[in-house]
């Protein structure tokens, strides 16, 4: 099988370690109107939950840390994300890749995390890889309450939601897989429920992890309900074919940017 390494990045000489990304922009667009500074929001109904920075770790978790000289990567690619998002009107941000292990879930909770940095927005992270959920192993959550409950109608929004004692960053976690999944992400309900996610909050930015484009349909039955999509690319995991498969599906006019992903690192020093 042939195999991609970088024919998708343009934007070698924004390489981070690991994650290089290509984000569109729209050339010579205007700087948004500066967002109202949030500060730290006070989770009055949200559940707050301690996360372990060994854990954070072991799970490549890194953006935690906003002094972390590793999240620079998540930082650089969470400015791109943003600037396109605003230039466009854009608040709800899809994570798809072609097939399983592409690191799509480690890269969504290190952009959620980027983002909240950022003050002038809250980022809510959503587990919506149905059959496959992981945001809430690899932060560590108890997920006493998660999107099982409120999807079979036995929990609220608020009592599912979790800020995991990181200002203005907040999680709406999967537990277990859930079957039928294609069928309820094309449903009425999640598409109330995303409208809902979105129109709270102006400031908010939505992403959702989703599940790889090629294995199922789901991601194709929710990517029309979602602003904005970022393909991921494992390096040397995806063919050619793959990629132009993703591409078919995707609509141009929203993809907002692809990322290469665990490529091999080069030295970004200032000092040879
Ligand atoms: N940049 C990276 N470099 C090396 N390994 C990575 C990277 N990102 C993720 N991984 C690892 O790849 C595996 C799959 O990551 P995951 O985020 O669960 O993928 P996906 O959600 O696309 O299935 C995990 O073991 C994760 O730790
Ligand atoms: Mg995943």
């Amino acid at each position: 099988m042939e195999r991609i390494k970088l024919a998708i990045e343009k934007a070698r000489s924004n390489a981070q370690p690991g994650v290089r990304a290509t984000v569109r922009g729209r050339a010579g667009a205007g700087a948004a109107a500066p967002a109202q500074e949030l500060g730290e929001l006070n989770y009055v109904q949200t559940k707050v939950v301690p996360l372990s920075a060994d854990h954070l770790e072991r799970n490549r978790i890194v953006a935690y840390n906003k002094n972390s000289n590793m999240s620079w990567a998540f930082d650089l690619l969470r400015t791109q994300v943003l600037k396109a998002m605003e230039e466009n009107g854009w608040r709800t941000l899809a994570i798809t890749s072609p097939t399983a292990e592409a690191g799509k879930s480690v890269l969504a909770i290190n952009l959620a995390m980027s983002i909240a940095h950022y003050t002038t927005k809250t980022a809510l992270l959503v587990d919506f890889d149905l059959r496959r959920p992981k945001i809430g192993s690899y932060l560590g959550l108890p997920m006493e309450r998660s999107l099982n409950d409120l999807l079979g109608g036995d929990a609220e929004l608020q009592e599912v939601l979790v800020n995991p004692a990181l200002p203005r960053f907040v999680v709406l976690p999967t537990k277990a897989p859930i079957s039928h999944s294609t069928e309820l992400l094309s449903s009425p309900r999640v598409a109330s429920l995303i409208d809902d996610l979105r129109e709270r909050y102006e400031s908010r930015i939505v992403i959702f992890d989703l599940p790889p484009l090629l294995s199922s349909d789901d991601t194709i039955a929710v990517l029309p309900k979602i602003d904005c999509v970022l393909l991921v690319v494992a390096n040397g995991m995806s063919s050619r074919k793959e990629i132009e498969d993703c591409l078919h599906h995707l609509p141009a006019s929203n993809l907002i940017g692809t990322v290469l992903n665990k490529a091999e690192s080069e030295s970004h020093g200032y000092y040879p």
